[in-house]
């Protein structure tokens, strides 16, 4: 029988993409997910790609008596993968306690829930934010957690620590707690892919909406900085590459291959790439002309960042594919694909 994984957060961006893989190598998922930033017509469409349609709850996280039906109603449930999480660093300085509920209450009721109903791996979906400027780069898992930059930020170290104060105070879980880079593109199938609420903040989907018209311009924060160009640097991780980490993971925990019971990944290419070079790469895969114009900086981001992924190249086995070109190909085919549809 396929093992069972719950995956809340199924239904959301990286959420989508891990489904469908975790699919595609044998598990049987239940997503559990509010519908706060996604649709359930993900669903169609991860049957689409695998031919199987997932078990989805609609559910809050943070309802301790409804993810405990859950738990007794589905049975045996080997691992859950945590994605469920509010995202937006701008938002969360704005409702800071929203944020602290939403990730913090969420964590918690979910790590008191796995040991009663026998769960034992827990993979959770952290972020190198942790890691504010990291003073060598490319920065690796020993490298020290800076003081965060937002709430948004502070959640995702919390939730951290209290991973680790569970697993420490003897509670019979394993975790692996993957720290991701910059996620983009979508899958090459246009079945799924990113879909932003509002105004993007993010720099893909920022420029694959002016592209095609939806924006008039495109901002680059900065091109003031020490960099070769002047623009920030960050390392972008095609999302079904980003998808199969999830995979080695549960692999790794199911499989007893742990060196110690809660472990940290980073999840990156490896490769640095500024916001320059991504808007010019864009411009040649694609053929398409950007609007777009330096101003002023953006305020807290980080000049430089790239991932040392040898860790997880050499633990989980896991290592970045994709080509950054097939990748933003991808993500334009998305949008092309989800603008024709609102037309
Ligand atoms: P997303 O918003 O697309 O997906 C999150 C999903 O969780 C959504 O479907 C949302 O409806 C659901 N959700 C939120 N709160 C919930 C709750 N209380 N109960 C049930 N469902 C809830 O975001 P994403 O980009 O797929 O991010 C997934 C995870 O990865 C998050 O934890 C995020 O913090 C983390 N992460 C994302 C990035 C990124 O750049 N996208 C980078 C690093 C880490
Ligand atoms: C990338 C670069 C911008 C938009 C954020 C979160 C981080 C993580 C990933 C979850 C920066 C520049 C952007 C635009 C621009 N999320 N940019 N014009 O800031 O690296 O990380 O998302 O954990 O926590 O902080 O990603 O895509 O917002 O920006 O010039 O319109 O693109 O200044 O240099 P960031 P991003």
């Amino acid at each position: 029988m396929a093992d069972r994984i719950l995956v809340t957060g199924g239904t959301g961006y990286i959420g989508s993409h891990t489904v469908v893989e975790l699919q595609n190598a044998g598990y049987e998922v239940i997503i559990v997910d509010n519908l706060s930033n996604s649709g359930a017509g993900v669903l169609d469409n991860i049957e689409k790609i695998t031919g199987i349609r997932p078990v989805f709850r609609k559910i809050d996280c943070c309802d301790y008596e409804a993810l405990a039906a859950i738990f007794g109603k589905y049975k045996g449930i080997k691992a859950i993968i945590h994605f469920a999480a509010s995202k937006a660093v701008g938002e969360s300085v704005e409702k800071p306690l929203m944020y602290y509920r939403n990730n913090l209450v969420s964590l918690i009721n979910l790590l008191e829930l796995m040991p009663q109903f026998g769960i034992g791996g827990f993979v959770f979906s952290s972020s190198c934010t942790v890691y504010g400027q990291p003073d060598q780069l490319p920065v690796s898992e020993s490298a020290p957690v800076k003081p965060a930059e937002s709430p948004y930020g502070n959640t995702k170290q919390v939730n951290e620590e209290i991973i680790q104060d569970t697993v420490a105070s003897g509670a019979n879980i394993r975790s692996v707690i993957l720290r991701y880079f910059n996620p983009i593109g979508a899958h090459p199938s246009t079945e799924i892919g990113e879909l932003p609420n509002g105004v993007p903040q993010n720099l893909v989907p920022y420029i694959t909406q002016t592209a095609i018209g939806i924006r008039e311009q495109l901002s680059v924060f900065g091109a003031d900085y020490d960099t070769p160009d002047g623009s920030c640097i960050r390392d972008f991780i095609n999302v079904v590459d980003l998808a199969k980490a999830h995979v080695a993971a549960i692999e790794r925990i199911l499989q007893s291959g742990q060196k110690s019971p809660v472990e940290v990944f980073n999840i990156g290419t490896g490769r640095g790439l500024s916001v320059l070079e991504l808007i010019n790469t864009f411009e040649k895969v694609t053929g398409v002309k950007l609007n777009y114009r330096v101003t002023d900086r953006r305020a807290g981001d980080i000049v430089k960042v790239w991932a040392d992924p040898q860790l997880a190249n050499n633990e989980l086995g896991w290592k970045a594919k994709e080509s950054i070109e097939d990748t933003l190909m991808s993500a334009w085919n998305w949008q092309v694909k989800i603008s024709k549809k609102q037309e």
